[in-house]
Protein backbone atom coordinates (compact mmCIF):
# COMPACT_ATOMS: atom_id res chain seq x y z
CA UNK A 1 0.00 0.00 0.00
CA UNK A 2 1.00 3.15 -0.18
CA UNK A 3 1.49 5.58 2.96
CA UNK A 4 2.23 9.36 3.62
CA UNK A 5 3.12 10.22 7.53
CA UNK A 6 2.37 13.88 8.06
CA UNK A 7 5.02 14.67 10.99
CA UNK A 8 8.50 13.08 11.47
CA UNK A 9 8.19 13.61 15.19
CA UNK A 10 8.81 10.56 17.18
CA UNK A 11 5.51 9.31 16.14
CA UNK A 12 5.90 9.67 12.45
CA UNK A 13 8.96 8.24 12.16
CA UNK A 14 8.20 4.94 14.04
CA UNK A 15 4.97 4.73 12.31
CA UNK A 16 6.48 5.19 8.65
CA UNK A 17 9.24 3.08 9.33
CA UNK A 18 7.16 0.38 10.65
CA UNK A 19 4.77 0.61 8.09
CA UNK A 20 7.68 0.49 5.63
CA UNK A 21 8.73 -2.62 7.10
CA UNK A 22 5.66 -4.64 6.15
CA UNK A 23 6.36 -3.65 2.82
CA UNK A 24 4.84 -0.48 2.15
CA UNK A 25 5.93 2.40 0.37
CA UNK A 26 5.89 4.82 3.03
CA UNK A 27 6.46 9.28 2.37
CA UNK A 28 6.70 11.01 5.43
CA UNK A 29 6.63 14.77 4.96
CA UNK A 30 7.71 17.51 7.51
CA UNK A 31 7.92 21.39 6.99
CA UNK A 32 11.68 21.18 9.11
CA UNK A 33 13.81 20.98 5.76
CA UNK A 34 17.20 20.14 8.14
CA UNK A 35 15.28 17.50 9.48
CA UNK A 36 13.99 15.76 6.01
CA UNK A 37 17.56 16.52 4.67
CA UNK A 38 19.13 14.28 7.38
CA UNK A 39 16.68 11.73 7.49
CA UNK A 40 16.64 11.20 3.30
CA UNK A 41 20.82 10.88 4.06
CA UNK A 42 20.19 8.13 6.58
CA UNK A 43 20.69 10.14 9.64
CA UNK A 44 17.94 9.26 12.32
CA UNK A 45 16.86 12.36 14.46
CA UNK A 46 15.22 10.29 17.58
CA UNK A 47 16.74 8.09 19.64
CA UNK A 48 14.52 4.96 19.59
CA UNK A 49 16.16 0.89 20.30
CA UNK A 50 15.70 -1.01 16.97
CA UNK A 51 14.44 2.06 15.37
CA UNK A 52 17.83 2.47 13.41
CA UNK A 53 18.04 -0.54 11.58
CA UNK A 54 14.56 -0.30 10.04
CA UNK A 55 15.28 2.56 9.34
CA UNK A 56 18.07 2.11 7.42
CA UNK A 57 17.04 -1.00 5.92
CA UNK A 58 13.87 0.33 4.54
CA UNK A 59 15.34 3.73 3.21
CA UNK A 60 18.09 1.40 1.16
CA UNK A 61 14.98 -0.72 -0.15
CA UNK A 62 13.68 2.90 -1.59
CA UNK A 63 10.53 1.93 0.86
CA UNK A 64 11.03 5.08 2.77
CA UNK A 65 10.94 8.82 1.44
CA UNK A 66 11.10 11.74 3.00
CA UNK A 67 9.89 15.23 1.60
CA UNK A 68 9.07 18.80 2.55
CA UNK A 69 6.32 18.86 0.22
CA UNK A 70 2.93 17.97 0.86
CA UNK A 71 1.69 17.87 -2.65
CA UNK A 72 3.45 15.70 -3.82
CA UNK A 73 3.93 13.48 -0.70
CA UNK A 74 0.37 12.28 -0.24
CA UNK A 75 -0.45 12.67 -4.47
CA UNK A 76 -0.13 9.02 -4.90
CA UNK A 77 -1.16 7.52 -0.89
CA UNK A 78 -4.07 5.69 0.07
CA UNK A 79 -3.75 6.26 3.47
CA UNK A 80 -2.44 9.49 5.03
CA UNK A 81 -1.90 9.81 8.86
CA UNK A 82 -1.36 12.92 10.60
CA UNK A 83 1.03 12.61 13.23
CA UNK A 84 1.62 15.79 14.26
CA UNK A 85 2.18 17.89 17.38
CA UNK A 86 -0.89 18.81 19.80
CA UNK A 87 1.07 20.74 22.51
CA UNK A 88 -1.06 22.17 25.33
CA UNK A 89 -2.25 25.60 25.01
CA UNK A 90 -1.84 27.83 27.91
CA UNK A 91 -5.21 26.60 29.62
CA UNK A 92 -4.14 22.63 29.05
CA UNK A 93 -6.41 21.97 25.82
CA UNK A 94 -4.47 20.56 23.36
CA UNK A 95 -3.74 22.98 20.95
CA UNK A 96 -5.23 21.75 17.29
CA UNK A 97 -3.64 24.12 14.88
CA UNK A 98 -0.86 21.94 13.61
CA UNK A 99 -3.56 19.61 12.51
CA UNK A 100 -6.55 21.92 11.32
CA UNK A 101 -3.72 23.99 9.48
CA UNK A 102 -2.06 20.56 7.16
CA UNK A 103 -6.10 19.34 7.36
CA UNK A 104 -6.83 22.61 5.45
CA UNK A 105 -4.13 22.31 3.00
CA UNK A 106 -4.92 18.61 2.42
CA UNK A 107 -8.76 20.09 1.77
CA UNK A 108 -7.09 22.37 -1.23
CA UNK A 109 -4.94 19.67 -2.94
CA UNK A 110 -7.00 16.15 -2.83
CA UNK A 111 -7.78 14.79 -5.93
CA UNK A 112 -8.77 11.66 -5.21
CA UNK A 113 -10.52 9.15 -2.46
CA UNK A 114 -7.92 9.09 0.60
CA UNK A 115 -8.02 7.78 4.50
CA UNK A 116 -7.20 10.54 6.59
CA UNK A 117 -6.10 8.98 9.98
CA UNK A 118 -5.53 11.08 13.16
CA UNK A 119 -2.50 9.21 14.92
CA UNK A 120 -1.58 12.36 17.25
CA UNK A 121 -3.60 12.25 20.86
CA UNK A 122 -6.39 14.32 19.78
CA UNK A 123 -9.44 16.00 22.20
CA UNK A 124 -12.37 13.74 21.47
CA UNK A 125 -14.51 15.19 18.43
CA UNK A 126 -11.13 16.13 16.31
CA UNK A 127 -11.81 13.80 13.69
CA UNK A 128 -15.21 15.70 13.48
CA UNK A 129 -13.28 18.96 13.11
CA UNK A 130 -11.10 17.30 10.47
CA UNK A 131 -13.52 16.25 8.20
CA UNK A 132 -15.20 19.49 8.52
CA UNK A 133 -12.20 21.70 7.50
CA UNK A 134 -10.84 19.16 4.38
CA UNK A 135 -14.77 18.82 3.70
CA UNK A 136 -14.73 23.14 3.52
CA UNK A 137 -11.95 22.94 -0.05
CA UNK A 138 -12.09 19.36 -1.27
CA UNK A 139 -14.77 18.26 -3.97
CA UNK A 140 -13.39 14.67 -3.75
CA UNK A 141 -14.46 11.65 -1.52
CA UNK A 142 -12.46 10.87 1.55
CA UNK A 143 -12.65 9.46 5.24
CA UNK A 144 -11.25 10.72 8.67
CA UNK A 145 -10.64 8.07 10.92
CA UNK A 146 -9.14 8.19 14.68
CA UNK A 147 -6.16 5.42 15.30
CA UNK A 148 -4.20 6.50 18.27
CA UNK A 149 -1.26 5.36 19.03
CA UNK A 150 -0.11 3.53 22.21
CA UNK A 151 3.86 3.42 22.05
CA UNK A 152 5.60 3.70 24.69
CA UNK A 153 9.23 5.73 23.88
CA UNK A 154 12.31 3.31 24.59
CA UNK A 155 9.90 0.23 23.10
CA UNK A 156 8.29 1.84 20.22
CA UNK A 157 9.12 -0.61 17.83
CA UNK A 158 8.13 -3.47 19.34
CA UNK A 159 4.93 -1.87 20.88
CA UNK A 160 3.99 -0.72 16.85
CA UNK A 161 4.83 -4.30 15.34
CA UNK A 162 3.23 -6.49 18.31
CA UNK A 163 0.38 -4.48 19.48
CA UNK A 164 -1.91 -5.22 22.23
CA UNK A 165 -4.68 -3.48 20.00
CA UNK A 166 -5.11 -1.70 17.19
CA UNK A 167 -8.06 0.59 18.36
CA UNK A 168 -9.32 2.38 14.73
CA UNK A 169 -12.25 4.60 14.78
CA UNK A 170 -14.52 4.83 11.50
CA UNK A 171 -18.03 4.36 10.98
CA UNK A 172 -17.09 4.19 6.94
CA UNK A 173 -16.95 1.05 5.54
CA UNK A 174 -14.65 1.68 2.73
CA UNK A 175 -12.25 3.08 5.48
CA UNK A 176 -12.49 0.37 7.88
CA UNK A 177 -11.58 -2.28 4.81
CA UNK A 178 -8.39 -0.26 4.03
CA UNK A 179 -7.11 -0.11 7.55
CA UNK A 180 -8.22 -3.25 8.65
CA UNK A 181 -5.46 -4.50 5.55
CA UNK A 182 -3.29 -2.05 6.89
CA UNK A 183 -3.07 -3.45 10.25
CA UNK A 184 -3.63 -7.29 9.61
CA UNK A 185 0.49 -7.90 9.35
CA UNK A 186 0.43 -6.66 13.29
CA UNK A 187 -1.81 -8.82 14.76
CA UNK A 188 -1.23 -12.36 13.63
CA UNK A 189 -1.03 -13.43 17.40
CA UNK A 190 -4.54 -13.12 17.26
CA UNK A 191 -4.57 -9.32 19.47
CA UNK A 192 -7.67 -6.91 18.01
CA UNK A 193 -8.22 -5.08 15.49
CA UNK A 194 -10.83 -2.49 17.93
CA UNK A 195 -13.32 -1.14 15.48
CA UNK A 196 -15.37 1.47 17.00
CA UNK A 197 -16.45 5.25 16.00
CA UNK A 198 -14.45 8.26 16.12
CA UNK A 199 -15.43 9.64 19.13
CA UNK A 200 -14.78 6.50 21.35
CA UNK A 201 -11.18 5.98 19.86
CA UNK A 202 -10.17 8.98 20.58
CA UNK A 203 -11.58 9.21 23.86
CA UNK A 204 -10.33 5.38 24.57
CA UNK A 205 -6.83 7.07 24.33
CA UNK A 206 -7.42 9.53 26.59
CA UNK A 207 -8.76 7.02 29.04
CA UNK A 208 -5.79 4.93 29.21
CA UNK A 209 -3.11 6.98 29.40
CA UNK A 210 -5.12 8.95 32.32
CA UNK A 211 -5.90 4.81 34.07
CA UNK A 212 -2.32 4.69 33.80
CA UNK A 213 -1.51 7.56 35.31
CA UNK A 214 -3.97 6.94 38.26
CA UNK A 215 -1.95 3.77 38.93
CA UNK A 216 0.97 5.38 39.25
CA UNK A 217 -0.79 8.07 41.76
CA UNK A 218 -1.94 5.66 43.57
CA UNK A 219 0.85 3.67 44.49
CA UNK A 220 2.71 6.85 45.12
CA UNK A 221 0.20 7.91 47.87
CA UNK A 222 0.70 3.61 49.08
CA UNK A 223 4.28 4.65 49.40
CA UNK A 224 4.06 7.35 51.43
CA UNK A 225 0.95 5.79 53.84
CA UNK A 226 4.23 2.97 53.77
CA UNK A 227 6.38 4.79 55.21
CA UNK A 228 4.38 6.70 57.65
CA UNK A 229 2.78 3.24 58.83
CA UNK A 230 5.76 1.37 59.05
CA UNK A 231 4.90 -0.84 56.03
CA UNK A 232 6.71 -2.07 52.92
CA UNK A 233 5.90 -0.89 49.31
CA UNK A 234 7.18 -3.67 47.84
CA UNK A 235 5.41 -6.31 49.75
CA UNK A 236 2.45 -4.23 48.87
CA UNK A 237 2.80 -3.75 45.30
CA UNK A 238 2.92 -7.49 44.97
CA UNK A 239 0.60 -8.77 47.25
CA UNK A 240 -1.90 -6.04 45.22
CA UNK A 241 -0.93 -6.99 41.91
CA UNK A 242 -1.03 -10.41 42.16
CA UNK A 243 -4.49 -10.44 41.30
CA UNK A 244 -5.37 -10.49 37.59
CA UNK A 245 -8.15 -7.29 37.86
CA UNK A 246 -5.43 -5.31 39.14
CA UNK A 247 -2.14 -6.43 37.24
CA UNK A 248 1.29 -6.41 37.92
CA UNK A 249 2.46 -3.96 35.98
CA UNK A 250 2.39 -0.06 35.99
CA UNK A 251 2.60 -0.47 39.97
CA UNK A 252 5.87 0.84 40.82
CA UNK A 253 5.80 4.39 43.08
CA UNK A 254 8.93 7.02 42.29
CA UNK A 255 9.08 10.27 41.86
CA UNK A 256 5.78 10.67 39.63
CA UNK A 257 5.39 10.46 36.28
CA UNK A 258 6.89 12.31 33.68
CA UNK A 259 7.21 12.40 29.72
CA UNK A 260 5.48 14.34 26.77
CA UNK A 261 2.16 11.83 27.29
CA UNK A 262 0.75 11.44 30.71
CA UNK A 263 1.19 14.87 32.28
CA UNK A 264 -0.12 16.70 28.98
CA UNK A 265 -2.94 13.81 28.26
CA UNK A 266 -4.14 13.96 32.25
CA UNK A 267 -4.18 17.67 32.03
CA UNK A 268 -6.50 17.92 28.10
CA UNK A 269 -9.05 15.45 29.59
CA UNK A 270 -9.52 16.92 32.74
CA UNK A 271 -9.52 20.07 30.49
CA UNK A 272 -12.07 18.52 28.08
CA UNK A 273 -14.09 17.22 31.45
CA UNK A 274 -14.62 21.06 32.09
CA UNK A 275 -15.62 21.91 28.71
CA UNK A 276 -18.70 19.93 29.29
CA UNK A 277 -19.23 20.96 32.57
CA UNK A 278 -17.77 17.42 34.35
CA UNK A 279 -15.57 18.05 37.01
CA UNK A 280 -13.20 14.10 37.15
CA UNK A 281 -12.54 14.39 40.61
CA UNK A 282 -10.13 11.59 40.01
CA UNK A 283 -7.81 13.02 37.72
CA UNK A 284 -7.25 16.60 39.04
CA UNK A 285 -5.98 14.76 42.49
CA UNK A 286 -3.64 12.64 40.18
CA UNK A 287 -2.25 15.27 38.75
CA UNK A 288 -1.82 16.71 42.62
CA UNK A 289 -0.15 14.17 43.75
CA UNK A 290 2.02 13.94 40.89
CA UNK A 291 3.29 17.45 41.24
CA UNK A 292 4.17 16.81 44.98
CA UNK A 293 6.08 13.25 44.48
CA UNK A 294 8.39 15.10 41.78
CA UNK A 295 9.79 16.84 44.90
CA UNK A 296 9.67 13.51 47.24
CA UNK A 297 12.97 13.33 48.08
CA UNK A 298 13.55 16.95 48.99
CA UNK A 299 12.27 16.85 52.31
CA UNK A 300 14.35 13.61 53.26
CA UNK A 301 17.47 15.31 51.70
CA UNK A 302 16.62 18.49 53.91
CA UNK A 303 16.46 16.65 56.96
CA UNK A 304 19.69 14.77 56.39
CA UNK A 305 21.52 17.67 56.16
CA UNK A 306 19.63 19.40 58.96
CA UNK A 307 17.43 22.00 56.91
CA UNK A 308 20.91 23.59 55.41
CA UNK A 309 21.77 22.48 51.67
CA UNK A 310 23.63 25.57 51.02
CA UNK A 311 27.25 24.99 49.76
CA UNK A 312 26.27 21.25 49.35
CA UNK A 313 27.04 19.21 46.26
CA UNK A 314 24.78 16.10 45.02
CA UNK A 315 25.43 13.58 42.37
CA UNK A 316 22.75 13.10 40.39
CA UNK A 317 22.36 9.89 38.38
CA UNK A 318 19.42 9.88 35.40
CA UNK A 319 17.57 12.85 33.78
CA UNK A 320 15.65 11.19 31.61
CA UNK A 321 11.92 10.82 32.37
CA UNK A 322 12.48 7.07 32.23
CA UNK A 323 14.72 4.76 30.91
CA UNK A 324 15.93 3.72 26.98
CA UNK A 325 15.17 7.45 26.60
CA UNK A 326 17.18 10.91 25.63
CA UNK A 327 13.61 12.41 26.78
CA UNK A 328 13.64 14.96 29.53
CA UNK A 329 10.27 16.60 28.92
CA UNK A 330 8.61 16.66 32.41
CA UNK A 331 11.06 14.76 34.05
CA UNK A 332 11.14 14.90 38.12
CA UNK A 333 15.18 15.33 37.91
CA UNK A 334 14.44 18.63 36.61
CA UNK A 335 12.09 19.44 39.59
CA UNK A 336 14.56 18.15 41.83
CA UNK A 337 17.55 20.11 40.50
CA UNK A 338 15.38 23.92 41.18
CA UNK A 339 14.88 22.44 44.42
CA UNK A 340 18.61 21.83 45.30
CA UNK A 341 19.58 24.49 43.51
CA UNK A 342 17.43 27.10 45.04
CA UNK A 343 18.11 26.06 48.13
CA UNK A 344 21.63 26.76 47.46
CA UNK A 345 23.47 23.35 46.54
CA UNK A 346 25.38 22.41 43.51
CA UNK A 347 24.42 19.29 41.55
CA UNK A 348 26.48 17.26 38.89
CA UNK A 349 24.60 15.57 36.12
CA UNK A 350 25.36 11.53 34.45
CA UNK A 351 22.60 10.27 32.35
CA UNK A 352 23.48 7.48 29.73
CA UNK A 353 21.67 9.37 27.44
CA UNK A 354 19.94 12.25 28.18
CA UNK A 355 23.08 14.33 28.14
CA UNK A 356 22.86 16.68 25.22
CA UNK A 357 19.24 17.42 26.19
CA UNK A 358 20.32 18.47 29.55
CA UNK A 359 23.38 20.71 28.26
CA UNK A 360 20.80 22.31 26.10
CA UNK A 361 17.77 22.91 29.00
CA UNK A 362 20.09 23.87 31.49
CA UNK A 363 23.62 25.06 30.24
CA UNK A 364 25.30 26.32 33.35
CA UNK A 365 22.94 26.17 35.61
CA UNK A 366 24.66 22.33 36.89
CA UNK A 367 27.93 20.68 36.21
CA UNK A 368 28.26 17.48 33.61
CA UNK A 369 30.33 13.87 34.01
CA UNK A 370 31.23 11.66 31.31
CA UNK A 371 30.76 8.42 33.39
CA UNK A 372 28.67 8.01 36.10
CA UNK A 373 31.43 7.37 38.39
CA UNK A 374 33.22 10.71 38.06
CA UNK A 375 29.90 12.39 38.84
CA UNK A 376 30.11 11.21 42.37
CA UNK A 377 33.13 13.22 42.76
CA UNK A 378 33.24 15.26 45.95
CA UNK A 379 29.47 14.62 46.35
CA UNK A 380 27.55 14.45 49.76
CA UNK A 381 25.35 12.29 48.74
CA UNK A 382 24.00 10.47 45.33
CA UNK A 383 20.14 10.96 44.01
CA UNK A 384 19.02 8.56 41.53
CA UNK A 385 16.27 9.96 39.07
CA UNK A 386 15.76 6.84 36.80
CA UNK A 387 16.10 3.59 36.91
CA UNK A 388 18.87 2.81 34.02
CA UNK A 389 20.11 -0.68 34.25
CA UNK A 390 23.67 0.53 34.43
CA UNK A 391 22.35 1.53 37.94
CA UNK A 392 21.12 -1.38 38.62
CA UNK A 393 24.01 -3.43 39.94
CA UNK A 394 26.87 -0.47 40.35
CA UNK A 395 30.13 -0.81 42.36
CA UNK A 396 29.17 0.57 45.97
CA UNK A 397 32.69 0.61 47.15
CA UNK A 398 33.50 2.94 44.29
CA UNK A 399 30.22 4.68 45.26
CA UNK A 400 31.31 4.76 48.78
CA UNK A 401 35.19 5.60 47.74
CA UNK A 402 33.92 8.97 45.97
CA UNK A 403 31.59 10.20 47.90
CA UNK A 404 32.09 13.05 50.82
CA UNK A 405 29.79 10.76 52.94
CA UNK A 406 27.73 7.33 51.83
CA UNK A 407 24.30 8.71 51.40
CA UNK A 408 22.09 7.65 48.75
CA UNK A 409 18.42 9.07 47.94
CA UNK A 410 16.73 6.68 45.67
CA UNK A 411 13.40 8.15 43.79
CA UNK A 412 13.02 4.76 41.85
CA UNK A 413 14.05 2.00 44.55
CA UNK A 414 16.93 0.40 42.83
CA UNK A 415 18.42 -1.49 45.80
CA UNK A 416 17.45 -3.57 48.51
CA UNK A 417 16.95 -1.76 51.74
CA UNK A 418 18.87 -4.33 54.31
CA UNK A 419 22.04 -4.73 51.84
CA UNK A 420 22.32 -0.71 51.93
CA UNK A 421 22.63 -0.90 55.50
CA UNK A 422 25.09 -3.93 55.80
CA UNK A 423 27.15 -1.80 53.30
CA UNK A 424 27.25 0.80 55.25
CA UNK A 425 24.67 3.37 53.42
CA UNK A 426 22.40 5.89 54.42
CA UNK A 427 20.06 5.13 52.13
CA UNK A 428 16.40 6.77 51.42
CA UNK A 429 13.97 5.21 49.02
CA UNK A 430 10.48 5.29 48.58
CA UNK A 431 7.09 3.63 50.94
CA UNK A 432 10.41 1.51 52.05
CA UNK A 433 11.31 2.13 55.96
CA UNK A 434 15.17 2.55 56.41
C1 LIG B 1 2.94 6.40 27.70
C2 LIG B 1 2.05 5.15 27.60
O1 LIG B 1 2.57 4.09 28.40
C3 LIG B 1 1.95 4.69 26.15
O2 LIG B 1 1.05 3.59 26.07
C4 LIG B 1 1.41 5.85 25.30
O3 LIG B 1 1.31 5.50 23.93
C5 LIG B 1 2.35 7.04 25.44
O4 LIG B 1 2.41 7.42 26.83
C6 LIG B 1 1.81 8.16 24.60
O5 LIG B 1 0.70 8.63 24.89
O6 LIG B 1 2.40 8.49 23.58
P1 LIG B 1 5.58 6.86 27.76
O7 LIG B 1 5.21 8.26 28.13
O8 LIG B 1 6.59 6.61 26.71
O9 LIG B 1 4.26 6.05 27.30
O10 LIG B 1 6.15 6.21 29.07
P2 LIG B 1 5.74 5.12 30.17
O11 LIG B 1 6.60 3.95 30.04
O12 LIG B 1 4.28 4.88 30.13
O13 LIG B 1 6.13 5.90 31.50
C7 LIG B 1 5.51 7.13 31.85
C8 LIG B 1 5.98 7.61 33.20
O14 LIG B 1 5.42 6.83 34.24
C9 LIG B 1 7.49 7.57 33.42
O15 LIG B 1 7.89 8.79 34.02
C10 LIG B 1 7.70 6.41 34.36
O16 LIG B 1 8.83 6.58 35.18
C11 LIG B 1 6.42 6.46 35.17
N1 LIG B 1 6.07 5.16 35.77
C12 LIG B 1 5.72 4.10 34.97
C13 LIG B 1 6.05 5.00 37.15
O17 LIG B 1 6.35 5.96 37.91
N2 LIG B 1 5.69 3.80 37.69
C14 LIG B 1 5.34 2.74 36.92
O18 LIG B 1 5.02 1.65 37.49
C15 LIG B 1 5.37 2.90 35.53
Amino acid sequence: MKISVVGTGYVGLVTGTCFAETGNNVTCIDIDANKVNKLSNGQITIYEPGLEKLFERNLKEDRLHFTTNLEEGVKDAEVIFLALPTPPGEDGSADLSYILNVAEHLGKILTSYKVIVDKSTVPVGTAEKVQEVIGRYCNCAFDVVSNPEFLREGVAVDDFMKPDRVVIGTRSERARKVMGELFAPFVRQGNPILFMDEKSAELTKYAANSFLATKISFMNEIAILCEKLGADVDMVRRGVGSDDRIGKRFLFPGIGYGGSCFPKDVQALVKSSEEVAYDFKILNAVMDVNERQKLFLIPKINAWFNNDLKGKHFAMWGLAFKPNTDDIREAPALYMIDALVAAGATVTVFDPEAMTNVERLLGSKVKYAQHQYECLENADALIIATEWSVFRTPDFNKIKGALKQPAIFDGRNLFDVSRMQELGFHYESVGRTA
